[in-house]
């Protein structure tokens, strides 16, 4: 363990972390060398005696001297930048090692790259493979290139870093990167090297990974046969480390699935692991300055900040989904505080407006009996959606509800079946309401799929031929009756 407490004292390796403030001030970030290098060998272990290279992805920690320590582990590097390069070159780096991934590369950089002699441009896009073409034409130079390929798996990972879905901006389509690849065979200043991918991050189990490599070893052979050499195979990073109860699968699982998968005979195989090789190696040592009392909890106020410390309170890194769902809250407001909540609240501005004009096309403009509900999450207060129920109008028009979860992420987490239940409990045990119904369109099957779960059943079907998402689709109607929901619900 790279840190642990010894004789009471949390210590780096053998050092004390007190005597490390002492000696160096705090803020301070402490690496553990024994603890990189552990996470290091345990990817060239399991490559033993295979003609692999590993890309330590510098993302993760562009350090210097973590870059340096790679380098003379072997390690080759995985860039997204100009700046990462300078850095790997800064620290003895060898760019014949260093795969330059990315989406949003610059004519600068990727001349930057040709210059220095990188070993790959990983290319994400077919107007990036133009480019790189021009720029490597211009210095007379042939780009050494492989695409990498959106292989369509779910990573089962957390939204934000989940890569390999066709939604995702990585990569480039798997039905068009045959198309692609006999372009690229065709232009001038590229060579062709390889093909690669890249599903997400803080993967915990094998087997999406060795889906995607299964994937991407179908379509490397079908290249092949069409007479483009691979000479490599590029599975990315993406494997999971513990931060509290997670549980992955060790490196030699992912190493072996993904050897199976590849099958014999294949060349050169490369990976280019971030979080699995850092990410559990170093600590951020910070002093409490102050216990700040407050009315609902006390402070301890220390001398590091976000700028320190950044993403974990911004990107909620790990995976605490059914957490969070547990923490669901639905709170009651009448529709006037409603855009006041939007408009009052800058931190949320964005997503609530989204959630908010989202929702609003949905209801009728002034139907004067509607309730609206904001979703949000307990654990930080976050704005995730809005349910509306409307109830029966003289006119003879049902009880009716609509939720909406503003952010494709947060779809299928189980938010939108979570406040269903607390609003059905709401509609029938407050309001006394015999029936609740809701429309939705036909194709939208997952939708379908949670209010079946919530207990509703199909009732009517309109023909309508609506234009949805390039789709023609009907209405379905479904109603959930409170005696049933009543027999399920006790
Ligand atoms: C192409 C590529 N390789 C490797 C990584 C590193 O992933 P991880 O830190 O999960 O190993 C990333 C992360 O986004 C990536 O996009």
């Amino acid at each position: 363990m790279a840190f642990a407490y010894r004789n009471g004292k949390l210590c780096a390796e053998q050092l004390p972390l007190d005597e490390l403030a002492r000696r160096f001030g705090t803020p301070c970030y402490v690496y553990s060398r024994a603890a990189i290098e552990l996470a290091y060998a345990a990817y060239s272990r399991a490559l033993a005696g295979r003609n692999a290279l590993i890309c330590y992805s510098v993302k993760a920690n562009p350090n210097l001297t973590v870059l340096a320590l790679m380098a003379r582990l072997g390690a080759g590097f995985d860039i997204v930048s100009g700046g990462e390069l300078a850095r790997v070159l800064a620290a003895g780096g060898d760019p014949g090692k260093t795969l330059f991934s990315g989406v949003g590369k610059t004519e600068l950089e990727i001349e930057q790259a040709l210059l220095a002699g990188i070993r790959c441009i990983n290319l994400e896009s077919e107007p990036e493979l133009e480019r790189v073409n021009a720029v490597a034409g211009r210095l007379g130079k042939r780009a050494p290139v492989a695409f990498r390929v959106n292989p369509d798996v779910d990573a089962r990972t957390h939204p934000y870093i989940s890569t390999g879905l066709r939604q995702n901006k990585f990569g480039v389509a798997y039905d068009d990167a045959e198309r692609l690849y006999a372009k690229a065979a065709r232009m001038p200043n590229i060579e062709i090297h390889g093909i690669g991918c890249h599903i997400g991050s803080q993967l915990t189990d094998p087997a999406p990974f060795v889906e995607a490599t299964a994937r991407i070893a179908a379509l490397a052979t079908r290249l092949e046969t069409a007479g483009i050499p691979m000479a490599h195979i590029d599975l990315g990073g993406g494997i999971g480390i513990r931060y509290r109860d997670e549980t992955p699968r060790p490196v030699a699982e992912f190493v072996a699935g993904a050897l199976g998968a590849l099958g014999a005979g294949r060349a050169g195989l490369i990976l280019d692991p971030g979080r699995s090789i850092i990410g559990n190696a170093g600590l951020l040592l910070t002093r409490v300055e102050y216990v700040k009392p407050g009315a609902a909890k006390s402070f301890l106020v220390v001398d590091a900040a976000m700028n320190d410390l950044l993403r974990g309170s911004l990107v909620h890194l790990t995976n605490e989904d059914p957490e969070a769902v547990a923490k669901l809250e639905v709170r009651w407001q009448r529709d006037t505080e409603f855009h006041r909540l939007a408009d009052s609240d800058p931190a949320e501005l964005s997503s609530a407006k989204v959630i908010k004009e989202h929702f609003e096309k949905r209801m009728e403009a002034d139907s004067p009996n509607r309730y609206s509900f904001s979703i949000r999450t307990l654990a930080d207060d976050r704005l995730i959606g809005f349910v509306g129920l409307y109830l029966p109008q003289p006119s003879g028009c049902d009880a009716w509800v609509g939720i909406s979860i503003g952010e494709r992420e947060l779809w299928g987490k189980g938010y939108g079946t979570d406040a269903m239940r607390l609003i059905l409990r709401y509609a029938f045990h407050e309001l006394n309401l015999h029936h609740v119904s809701l429309a939705l369109h036909e194709y939208n099957t997952r939708a379908y799929r949670s209010y079946e779960k919530a207990g509703f059943r199909p009732e009517g079907h309109m023909r309508q031929d609506q234009l949805r998402e390039g789709r023609r689709t009907d209405t379905l109607f479904m109603g959930i009756l409170r005696a049933e929901w009543e027999i399920n619900n006790h």
